[in-house]
């Protein structure tokens, strides 16, 4: 796991956008992992001033969102597919026919899954995953104790992740209980996972990752098993990590071609 520490989440933004700029420029037909909530706003932002500003083409790249929630309409203001047109498909040239969210109003979800993971194959599997990382360390909606080798799946939100998603729907307007979301079986067989973390109140989070027992209770702590995985993040979601001053000094001592992505796509 590489640890890219930023003095502000601006600055961890730019370096996260021009890792996936130089994968896209590289491998136009990329296959990108997209993730909701408010960590990869500031990231989108800056792809979208790539794409305006610098040509950066989005016009033959596919993506998969990670997750959705169950019986909301794609209208709704919290749902993930209006959350993705708003912060980033209304603003760049992806094909409607390349952009991939799981559908949690599927007749037939465990069908609907196995589809969602098929699709995945046939797009030749993710080549870059971006992810934000949840308080206790889950990844999608991957809550802790998910299977560390499960696959896009339904799953019950714990009441930890409803009260944190609240904020992004009506007060006193409930929020679902189940979702669909990429496994993390699914997501450990992405080439490179790009993780952005923010905030002190992530900081816990940070730690039992990067730094903690590979374990259940914390999904994201596999990604220490994954070969390529990429953690940007601000100074106070990194304030717990031991080893802060090696990860700087490592950053700081590459060359430029190592601060995009080292391991060359297959
Ligand atoms: C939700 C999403 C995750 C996200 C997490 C953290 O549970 N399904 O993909 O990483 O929340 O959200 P935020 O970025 O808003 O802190």
């Amino acid at each position: 796991m590489e640890v890219i520490i930023q003095p502000s989440q601006d600055a961890a933004n730019v370096v996260a956008a021009r890792i996936i700029e130089d994968l896209v420029r590289r491998k136009p037909a990329a296959v990108l992992g997209l993730a909701t909530g408010g960590t990869p706003v500031g990231l989108y932002k800056e792809l979208i001033r790539l794409h305006r500003e610098n040509g950066l083409d989005f016009s033959r790249v596919t993506t998969f969102n990670l997750d959705e929630y169950v019986g909301i309409s794609p209208e709704h203001p919290a749902s993930y597919h209006r959350f993705m047109r708003e912060n980033l498909f209304d603003h760049v040239n992806i094909p409607a026919a390349n952009i991939n969210i799981p559908d949690g109003n599927a007749p037939d979800i465990p069908r609907f899954c196995a589809y969602y993971e098929e699709q995945i194959r046939r797009a030749g599997g993710i080549d870059l995953q971006v992810l934000g990382i949840g308080h206790d360390g889950h990844i999608g909606f991957n809550e802790s104790t998910s299977s560390l080798a499960s696959r896009t799946r339904i799953k019950t939100l714990t009441t930890e992740t409803i009260e944190a998603n609240q904020r992004f729907f009506a007060p006193g307007e409930p929020v679902p209980y189940h979702v669909v979301t990429m496994g993390v079986g699914t997501i450990m067989e992405s080439h490179t996972c790009l993780m952005l973390a923010f905030g002190a109140g992530k900081a816990h989070a940070v730690e039992a990752m990067v730094e903690g027992p590979i374990m259940a209770m914390c999904p994201a702590s596999v990604l220490q098993m994954h070969r390529q995985t990429i953690v940007v993040m601000d100074e106070p979601a990194a304030s717990r990590l031991k080893k802060a001053a090696y990860y700087r000094h490592i950053y700081e001592n590459k060359p430029d071609y190592q601060k995009l992505c080292p391991f060359p796509l297959v």
